[in-house]
C-alpha cells in the first residue's frame, strides 16, 4: 500500500473552504505558515461526535488571532459548520480536532506580512482514544526543565519548536514529559499541557499570563472541583512546590489530567496516582456525561 492509499491519506480533512482526502490536500509552498511558522491553531476534542467546550476554545481562537493580527477570516457560525461537517464525514464517537490558520501565502520573502493576504485555513480531525490503561493506573515520569520558550505564550502559535525540544530533552532523559521551570524559577506549564498540584487536599495552580496557555481543560477542571467544592487556587508555583507536592497532574485536551507520579527521578506522594485525581478523574467523566446529555 503507498502512503496516499493509507487509511489516513484517504480521511477527509477542510482546506480553504473545501473537504477533500488529505492525499489531495496542498498548501503552497510560500505560505506563511510553511516558512515563518505565521499562524496560530487550536485543538478541539469531540464527544460523542460533541464539540466539548466549543465556546472556550473558540474565544482562544479569536484571541489568538488577534494576538497576531491575522484578521479572523469566519463568523462563530462559519467555524461551527466547518468543524461540525468535518466531524460528520468521520465514523468515531470520539475525535480530536486539530484546526489551523496561517497568515496566508506571501510570493516575497519578507518578514513584514504583506496586506491583503488570505489566512489559510485548515484542520482534520483523529480518533480521540481513552487514556492508556497503565497511564491511569500508574501515571507517567516527568523531567524539570528550563522554559526556553518566547514571552507570547499565552497564544496558541504553531511555532512549537522550542516544545518539540524540550519533549526530546524529557525522552532522552528517559521521562515521559517536562514540567517547565521559568529563568525566574516559576512553574509555567508542560510542554504540551497545563500543571496542576495537590496540597493538603487543594488544587493550585500557577495563574493565567502570558507566559502559559490559558488551558480549556484547567478551566473545566477548576469548575468540576468548584462543584464538588475542592478548593482551585491560582498561585506561582516553584520546583521546591512540586517536590513536596502530594499529587501533580497535566491537563490538555487530548489526555484531560494525566497524573504524574515520578519527578526528577523521585517519586510524588506514595508513587502512585493519588486520591484526589482519582476523584478529580471521576468527577471529570461525569461532566463528560452530562455535557453530553445536555447538548443541543
Ligand atoms: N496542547 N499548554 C500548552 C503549551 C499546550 O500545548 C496545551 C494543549 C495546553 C492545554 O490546553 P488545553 O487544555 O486547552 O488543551 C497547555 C494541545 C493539546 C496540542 O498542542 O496538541
Amino acid at each position: 500500500m503507498s502512503q496516499n492509499e493509507s487509511p489516513v491519506m484517504q480521511q477527509i480533512v477542510y482546506l480553504n473552504g473545501e473537504y477533500l482526502p488529505m492525499a489531495d490536500s496542498k498548501i503552497s509552498t510560500q505560505d506563511r505558515g510553511f516558512l515563518f511558522g505565521d499562524g496560530i491553531y487550536e485543538v478541539i476534542p469531540v464527544y460523542q461526535r460533541k464539540l466539548f467546550a466549543w465556546p472556550e476554545h473558540l474565544q482562544r481562537l479569536k484571541n489568538s488571532l488577534q494576538a497576531v493580527s491575522i484578521p479572523n477570516p469566519l463568523t462563530d457560525e462559519e467555524w461551527l459548520d466547518l468543524l461540525t461537517g468535518l466531524v460528520k464525514k468521520h465514523p468515531w464517537e470520539n475525535q480530536f480536532i486539530y484546526l489551523q490558520v496561517t497568515r496566508g501565502i506571501q510570493m516575497q520573502r519578507d518578514h513584514m506580512p504583506a496586506d491583503c493576504l488570505h489566512p489559510t485555513i485548515y484542520a482534520y480531525t483523529n480518533p480521540l482514544k481513552p487514556l492508556d490503561a497503565k497511564i491511569l493506573s500508574h501515571g507517567i515520569k516527568v523531567v524539570s526543565l528550563e522554559d526556553i520558550r518566547w514571552l507570547r505564550c499565552d497564544t496558541k502559535a504553531i511555532t512549537l519548536l522550542p516544545n518539540v525540544m524540550m519533549k526530546l530533552a524529557a525522552k532522552q532523559q528517559g521521562a515521559d514529559d517536562a514540567i517547565l521551570i521559568s529563568r525566574d524559577g516559576k512553574v509555567t506549564e508542560g510542554s504540551a499541557s497545563n500543571v496542576v498540584i495537590v496540597k493538603e487536599g487543594k488544587l493550585l495552580t500557577p495563574p493565567n499570563s502570558q507566559h502559559i496557555l490559558p488551558g480549556v481543560t484547567r478551566l473545566v477542571i477548576e469548575k468540576v472541583a468548584n462543584q464538588h467544592h475542592i478548593p482551585f487556587i491560582e498561585r506561582e508555583l516553584s520546583l521546591a512546590d512540586l517536590q513536596t507536592a502530594d499529587e501533580i497532574w497535566l491537563t490538555s485536551s487530548t489526555k484531560e489530567a494525566v497524573p504524574v507520579t515520578q519527578l526528577d527521578g523521585k517519586e510524588v506522594g506514595d508513587g502512585r496516582p493519588g486520591p484526589v485525581w482519582q476523584k478529580l478523574h471521576q468527577h471529570y467523566q461525569d461532566y463528560k456525561a452530562e455535557f453530553i446529555a445536555q447538548y443541543t
